[in-house]
């Protein structure tokens, strides 16, 4: 396998804009945005936005970059997106994993992950627009589903995006 950095700049896209649906793009508010994560996005307030799910720690410029490009060299399974505000800052983010099974005739499996929304923009349907983008991603891409873990406090969010209650999730942290 090559380990060669793609050439890559920072207003590149991680993965093909038209993997983003058309529909959700039309149904952003007025001025809004939504497309794949660029390397640019660490200035554009990207792990701001992450702050309201969990702790990011201090993340400098160099260490995002060379992150960013690991996700780039792995873009046919790592799918981040971001929408924008009318003034170009970062306000939702979300993001696919599409892992390659054995089972299921070589199935695809879709794990959503890092869902935020920035705490001033939360309840304008920009949640469900970065889950309806994912799940178009997904379908495109040719995973059979889509799962995720989420808190009993986001479960009424999910079941509104069209998710419903599957299983247990377990963890072992290290
Ligand atoms: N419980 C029940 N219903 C909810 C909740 C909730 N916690 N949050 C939103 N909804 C409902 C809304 O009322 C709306 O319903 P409606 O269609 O009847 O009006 C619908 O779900 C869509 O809501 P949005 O406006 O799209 O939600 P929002 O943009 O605020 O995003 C989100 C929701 C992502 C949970 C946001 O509040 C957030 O960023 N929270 C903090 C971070 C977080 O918890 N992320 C999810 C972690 S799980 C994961 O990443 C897999």
């Amino acid at each position: 396998m090559s380990l060669q950095v793609p050439v890559t700049d920072d207003t590149t896209p991680l993965f093909s804009q038209a993997l983003i649906s058309p529909e959700v793009a039309s149904q952003l508010p007025e001025g809004y945005t939504i497309r794949p994560l660029q390397r640019g996005d660490y200035q554009k307030g990207f792990l701001d936005v992450l702050r309201v799910l969990t702790t990011v720690g201090d993340v400098t410029e160099e260490a995002w970059n060379t992150r960013y490009e690991w996700l780039s060299r792995h873009n046919d399974a790592y799918f981040l997106l971001t929408i924008l505000d009318p003034s170009n800052r970062i306000v939702g983010t979300g993001a696919l994993i599409v892992e390659r099974k054995f089972i299921h005739n070589l199935g695809m499996v879709g794990h959503i992950e890092d869902i935020a929304v920035a705490k001033d923009q939360q309840g304008k349907k920009l949640g469900l627009r970065i889950i309806q983008a994912l799940d178009f991603v997904a379908e495109k891409v040719g995973c059979y589903k889509s799962i995720l873990d989420c808190s009993e406090a986001n479960e009424g969010f999910y079941v509104k995006c069209g998710f419903k209650r599957a299983g247990l999730e377990m963890a072992h942290y290290y």
